[in-house]
């Protein structure tokens, strides 16, 4: 199967933004230019990642959406189930609350919260069992990048969870490379640099699981809507997973459509 026949997915993550005033006005915004010229779900799957405390308030907002905006959580707890765990929300707790899909692996959590390669296999172990899709985030530092290690360290990252993911579980896993010297900074990885580590993804990911030709595998790190289209060209990009330009309705629409047109 050619991984052309992926359906992308282009996925706000608002990180820890915005109020909830602007949250509201960002949701309204996006609600007209869908209505005005909708996306068919089958071209593109959307979704958005706003802070925990707006998920279902969000979820609510999008609900009469022209087309079907997944609501994604940013994180979850290391810890299964409920119990005496102070400030945290297990995979459990999120399904209940009907959210289904959950960012894990982020390099912001790895980076600033101690998000270790122990501690993010077992998010993405409980996250499975709870029945949850993770979105699983891969990339490598700047330094890597120069020092030639980038394959070897997004491979390693993927090999860290493939101990706990048990074979039909791949299913509900989709990969986002971002490349952490590309986030946030506006320096994008070029179509061709992102498309040869998406391609060496794909490769990895045969060695683990039968999954791997239908496993949709995005890019993050400055995706625009000027870079969109490039981006989406690529045979291995299958959308895109989108910070600051997600928190600006127009953009973030046409970065959906350039995927949902191009794929
Ligand atoms: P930017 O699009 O702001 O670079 O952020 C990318 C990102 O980290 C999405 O998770």
């Amino acid at each position: 199967m050619s991984s052309s026949a992926i359906t992308p997915w282009v996925v706000g993550n608002w990180k820890m933004n915005p109020m909830q005033a602007d949250a509201q006005q960002l949701i309204q915004s996006f609600k007209q230019q869908l209505q005005q010229a909708p996306l068919s779900a089958a071209q593109c799957h959307i979704a958005v990642a706003p802070i925990a405390l707006h998920l279902l308030t969000v979820q609510q907002q999008l609900a009469d959406a022209a087309v079907p905006v997944a609501v994604v959580a940013q994180d979850v707890s290391r810890q299964a189930g409920t119990g005496a765990y102070t400030g945290e929300i297990s995979a459990e707790l999120l399904k209940d609350s009907g959210i289904d899909t959950v960012l894990i692996g982020h390099s912001e959590r790895r980076e600033l919260f101690a998000d270790t390669s122990v501690v993010v296999a077992e998010k993405v172990k409980n996250a499975l069992n709870a029945g949850l899709r993770v979105i699983y985030c891969v990339g490598e530092s700047l330094a890597q990048r120069e020092e030639g290690l980038a394959n070897q360290v997004v491979l390693q990252q993927i090999c860290d969870i493939a101990r706990v993911v048990q074979a039909e579980q791949w299913a509900q896993i989709v990969i986002a490379y971002e490349p952490i010297w590309a986030i946030g900074t506006g320096k994008t990885a070029s179509p061709e640099d992102a498309q040869a580590m998406h391609a060496a993804i794909r490769e990895g990911l045969a060695q683990i699981t039968a999954y791997a030709a239908k496993m949709p595998i995005l890019y993050g790190g400055s995706v625009k809507a000027d870079n969109a289209l490039q981006l989406a060209a690529c045979k291995d990009i299958n959308g895109a997973l989108v910070g600051g330009a997600s928190l600006d309705a127009q953009s973030f629409y046409q970065i959906a459509t350039a995927f949902a047109q191009t794929k």
